[in-house]
Formats: structure tokens, sequence, C-alpha cells
């Protein structure tokens, strides 16, 4: 083993983050934590997943557990975490494995990849910490290690590939998990992206970047395209019992088969007036209620405006959806982005 592998590897047993899908001590890992953690941690921070990752392994201990759930336990579990294509397939992923593996997570990056949910940085991420392959994942934080490790200043997305085959010839047979994981915490804490605090840093005597001063403006990257923004007004439909109107979203594209509340068209242009009514559930009067909600996606902006309106008993039954109470909204697996918006609304609602 290289001189820096081993200051890397020093650095994390002392500094390494206590992380409760990692193995303590002497412990084996436990492919199922790790499978686990590394689908929350998509798109996800370490801070939002721990508590959920407990919750998960308490209701479920065993991938058999999880495959013998019911996708709508599985969906309210993870509510809050969002990108809930990501709770189907683990799902999904937890039935073939219990089904066509014996139960057994396969330990190879390559065969790993050939399941629901695992993509190519989860299926490195996986083979290297639960199964110690030679791999090495690639995300934002060990691009940036190995960028300014290299000095690669080829602006992202182009640079990647010279940090792939940095990544490639860096990787060492010994502890490949640990030094995944190392890289991983390294990133977060000492090779951040707007301060390194380059003194701490185990690759301070091997880093080209710092020998020479650019560590702070790498990577480079392209300028970004301007994200786009789209816009749509929210149906809050109260029933004369209390009761408001929840739908279930088509079961393909964006939040699929979740409930919401019923919105209209997702356009790129704000809507006008007379648009409010004509892309409404019901033709009733709908009252503005000047509240605005923002929630960001991944590849666009959504700004939502809330109109209200009341229903009789006998005009509802004309609608399709589910009735709902606003005591038990809550047990329904609903996106953040339709929390956020009933939120406000049912302080509107009780002061009607
Ligand atoms: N981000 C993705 N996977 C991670 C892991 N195993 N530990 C910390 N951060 C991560």
């Amino acid at each position: 083993m290289r001189k820096h592998h081993k200051a890397l590897l020093n650095w994390y047993d002392l500094k390494g983050r206590d992380l409760p899908w990692r193995a303590k001590g002497n412990q084996k890992t436990n492919p199922y934590h790790v499978w686990l953690s590394e689908i929350m941690l998509q798109q996800t921070t370490v801070v939002t997943v721990i508590p959920y990752f407990l919750s998960f392994i308490k209701k479920w201990p065993t991938v058999q557990a999880l495959a013998q759930a019911s996708l709508d336990d599985i969906l309210h579990a993870w509510q809050g975490l969002g990108y809930y294509t990501r709770a189907r397939n683990l799902y999904l992923c937890a039935k073939e494995i219990v089904n066509d593996y014996n139960s057994q997570f396969p330990c190879s990056s390559s065969e790993l990849i050939k399941l629901p949910g695992i993509g190519p940085y989860t299926s490195k991420a996986i083979a290297a910490i639960a199964f110690n392959e030679q791999v090495l994942p690639i995300d934002g934080n060990i691009a940036r290690i190995l960028a300014r490790l290299y000095a690669i200043s080829t602006p992202l997305p182009e640079g990647m590939i010279s940090i792939q085959n940095a990544a490639f010839e860096f990787t060492p047979e010994l502890r490949p998990g640990d030094f995944a994981q190392a890289m991983m915490d390294l990133g977060a804490s000492l090779c951040t992206s707007r301060s390194p605090v380059c003194l701490e840093c185990p690759f301070r005597l091997i880093c080209k970047a710092y020998a020479v001063g650019t560590q702070a403006g790498l990577p480079v990257k392209s300028k970004k395209p301007i994200r786009p923004k789209k816009y749509a007004v929210a149906y809050i439909l109260k029933r004369e019992d209390g009761a408001i109107l929840l739908r279930k979203r088509p079961e393909n594209g964006l939040l699929g088969g979740m409930m919401e509340i019923p919105t209209s068209k997702w356009s790129t242009t704000k809507l006008k007036m007379n648009d409010v009514p004509k892309n409404a559930p019901i033709a009733i009067d709908w009252e503005s209620s000047s509240i605005e909600i923002k929630h960001s996606f991944t590849h666009f902006d959504l700004e939502i405006m809330i109109y209200s309106g009341n229903i009789s008993m006998e005009k509802s039954q004309a609608l399709e959806g589910f009735w709902v109470f606003p005591h038990q909204i809550g047990n329904y697996a609903l996106p953040t982005l339709f929390k956020k918006i009933i939120e406000p609304s049912l302080k509107l609602i009780e002061t009607h």
C-alpha cells in the first residue's frame, strides 16, 4: 500500500464519521444496511438520511422482511425523503434479491448494476463498502478531491474522463471499502468546495493543486444552464363535512402513483385568471388564497398558487378521488410538495 493511502486510512480511523450503516470495530459489514443507505443517500444528505435509515432497519431488519412489506407501508415510511421512484425500486430490488438471489446481495458492481434502482455510482459504492471490490464510486465530493489531487483543470462534465482515469489509478487493493468511505468523509469535512482545510489534509504532500495553490478553483465547471421554471395552480376543494379532495397521480411520470392535491397542468408560463376555473377539477367559484408555494425538483423549479373552494355532499359524488379529513391526512404517503401545499391551506380552511 502506498504511503498516502495509509495516511488517508489512518485519518479515517481517527476522524471518520460514525454512521449507523457502517460496521463498528470487528463487526462485519451488513450488505442490506449498505444497500439501503446508498439508495437513501442518492440525492439526499447524510443528516436527513440517518433517522429514516434507523426507522427502516427497525421496521424491516432484513431484506426478506422488506420484501414482505407492502408498498404502501414502504412509501409511507419514505415520506419526506423525496424522489419516490427510489422507494418503488427499493421494494422491487428487495423482492428480486429474495426471489432470484436466495436473499444474498450479489457481491460485484457488474451484477449489482442489473438490479432496480442501482446505477453506476451505487453499484460501485455497495461493491466497495460491502464486498471490498477494488472500485471507487465517484460523486461530486470524490470528483472534487481527485480533480485537486491530479490538478485536473478541464471543465466538468468533460473533465470527468480524466477524473475517472485518476480514480482507476488511485484506488488501492487493500480496504477499498474504507478507502471509498474515507474519501466521502474527506470531501464532506476537509476537501470542501469553498474553503478546503489543506493543512489538516492527509493528502497535502501529494496534492498537485495544493502544491501550486489552485485547489480552491478546482474542479472547474462549465457554465450552468438556467434552471427552467414551471407554474401551476393547486385546488383545495372542501366538502361541506370538512373533508378535502385528494387524488392519485398517474403511475408514470414525476411522483408517479403518489397522492396529490389536484393541480392544473404544470406550465412554463403563469396561468391567467381565466385559466384557473378551466383547469379545475369542477366548475365552482374558486377563490385565490394569495398563498404561493415554491418547490424544486431536480430539473426545474415549480411555483404553485393555491385556490380554494367549497362543495356540497351531493355535488362531490361526481368527482373521482379520495375525500380525506384534515386529521387523517398524515395517514397518506404525500410527497413533500403536496404537504407544503396542504399545511397553509388547512389553516385557511379552518378560518372559512
Ligand atoms: N454518500 C453516499 N454514500 C455515502 C456513504 N456511504 N457515506 C457517506 N456519504 C455517502
